[in-house]
């Protein structure tokens, strides 16, 4: 088994930055009730840049942090759930744009798991031994799914991209990855995919917009990751009291506080940067990573979760180079 490393490390965000203050403007809500119930301030909004063009900017920001050149790069995996198009893949449009040639490029849809589940398959596909460069992104325009109508999700959600390059290597660093679902909970988080309808078939889903039972959802955050984080360290050694950072899915402060008190670990150790970014799904572990990377020293240990739609949950257990 070949051994795996990340390499390179890339975010990006459009330029809007509206604010909690922002959003009271139009909707029944306040700066309090944000801040109080999830801990984000502010998030970056769309005005026109697409789910591509985001998660372009953050793959070559981790291609030039990995000094690889674009003809390097043999797979291209990009976690989302808000794609431009169905078909060509986000993936073979980042290829394009970057100038990657003849790599395997698909997309992968776990909501907020996603960035994990797609590097279980790419971490995977290194250790066996099929390519040797790995680039897996997490992007998101999520402002388009929700309806600003609705203040249970449209202060939660917002947009962004980040970025890993996975890498073979002879000393391994990525110890394991753990990844599970449950669909009993399929009906908790929805986004349906609004094709029109056909000359045979009239009938229209009513729903437009991205729909979550936030209080179930929170339940079921802040019992399966403590649990899957647990999990993935069994066998390797190690207990969550010597991990140097978590980097959850950031979609919610209390959730972070709730899974440190379960793990009995200081919550200072997770890291947080929802109060800039808000709820970017498939987006928030790498855009976490890219800006915790100021703080990482070789050998730190790390823990990456994420939980979401579907419902998914999963976790991986990194040693920093
Ligand atoms: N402003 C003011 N009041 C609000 C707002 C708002 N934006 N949103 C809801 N409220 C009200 C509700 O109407 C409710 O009022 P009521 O008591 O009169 O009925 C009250 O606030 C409490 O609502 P709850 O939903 O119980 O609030 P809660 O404390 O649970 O917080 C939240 C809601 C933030 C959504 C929380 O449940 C949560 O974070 N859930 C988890 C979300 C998550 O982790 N998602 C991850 C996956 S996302 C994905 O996969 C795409």
């Amino acid at each position: 088994m070949y051994g795996v490393k990340i390499s390179g490390l890339g975010k990006a965000v459009p330029r809007l930055e509206v604010s909690n203050e922002d959003i009271a403007a139009f909707i029944d809500t306040s700066d309090e009730w944000i801040e109080s119930r999830t801990g984000i301030k502010s998030r970056h909004i769309s005005t026109g840049e697409t789910t591509t063009e985001l998660a372009s900017r953050a793959a070559q920001q981790a291609l030039e942090d990995s000094g690889l050149s674009a003809c390097e790069i043999d797979l291209v995996i990009v976690a989302t759930v808000t794609p431009d198009y169905t078909m060509p893949s986000t993936a073979c449009c980042v290829a394009k744009n970057l100038g990657i040639k003849n790599a395997t490029c698909f997309d992968l849809a776990a909501a907020c798991s996603g960035f994990i589940y797609a590097s279980e398959v790419a971490v995977s596909l290194i250790h066996q031994g099929s390519y040797k460069h790995a680039l897996v992104i997490g992007a998101e325009v999520l402002s388009k799914t929700v309806d600003w109508t609705d203040r249970n999700t449209c202060v939660l959600f917002a947009d962004g991209a980040g970025a890993a390059i996975y890498v073979r290597t002879d000393q391994n660093k990525i110890i394991k990855i753990l990844t599970a679902s449950d669909g009993d909970g399929s009906e908790l988080i929805t986004l349906p995919n609004l094709s029109g309808p056909s000359k045979f078939n009239t009938i229209q889903n009513p729903q437009k917009y991205m729909q979550m039972e936030g209080r179930e959802v929170y339940k079921f955050a802040t019992t399966a990751v403590p649990e899957n984080i647990q999990d993935v360290l069994a066998d390797t050694g190690y207990t969550p009291q010597d991990i140097d950072l978590f980097i959850l899915h950031q979609a919610n402060a209390r959730i972070m506080d709730s899974v440190a008190k379960k793990l009995d670990v200081d919550n200072k150790k997770f890291f947080k940067n929802l109060q800039k970014y808000g709820n970017t799904s498939a987006a928030s572990i790498p855009m976490a990573l890219a800006d915790a990377k100021e703080y990482l020293k070789p050998g730190d240990k790390l823990i990456l979760s994420g939980f979401g739609a579907g419902l998914t949950w999963g976790s991986m257990f990194i040693i920093w180079e």
